[in-house]
Order: structure tokens, then sequence, then C-alpha cells
């Protein structure tokens, strides 16, 4: 069985590898960084705690529900 994995904001089509990567560059340190300059988040918002740990850990790829509290 294929193994599914969290690893994009689905809304902006843009891979958290790819946002990692724009957070390291343009000194963004937060989700709502992220969405004020609409990189992603924006949509339906499923991501968001997907990108704070990201932010946070450094992790790109998840398992649905990898989430802490803090990252909610
Ligand atoms: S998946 Fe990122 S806003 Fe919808």
């Amino acid at each position: 069985m294929r193994r599914r994995t969290v690893t994009r904001c689905v809304c902006h089509k843009r891979k958290f590898t790819e946002l990692k990567q724009l957070a390291y560059v343009q000194k963004l340190n937060s989700v709502e960084d992220m969405m004020a300059l609409r990189l992603a988040g924006c949509g339906c918002g499923i991501c968001r705690p997907y990108i704070a740990k990201m932010l946070r850990t450094g992790e790109v790829e998840f398992a649905p529900g990898d989430v802490d509290v803090e990252d909610r």
C-alpha cells in the first residue's frame, strides 16, 4: 500500500521544500509571514499547522495529523 504524506500547500501548489527555502531566503519566521506574502496557507488553511511545524523543526514531510498542539 502506498504511504500517504503531507508535503505541500495544495491550494498554492507549493511544496514544503520550496517553502522552507523561501522562508530561509526571505527570513520568514511564521505561517502569518507566508500568508502575508501569499506564498501558502491563504486557501483552505489545512496546511498551516504543517508549515508551522516545518518552520520549527525543518521537516518537510509529515504523516497526516502529525502536528503538535503548538503548531495548531
Ligand atoms: S493547503 Fe495550504 S491553504 Fe489549502
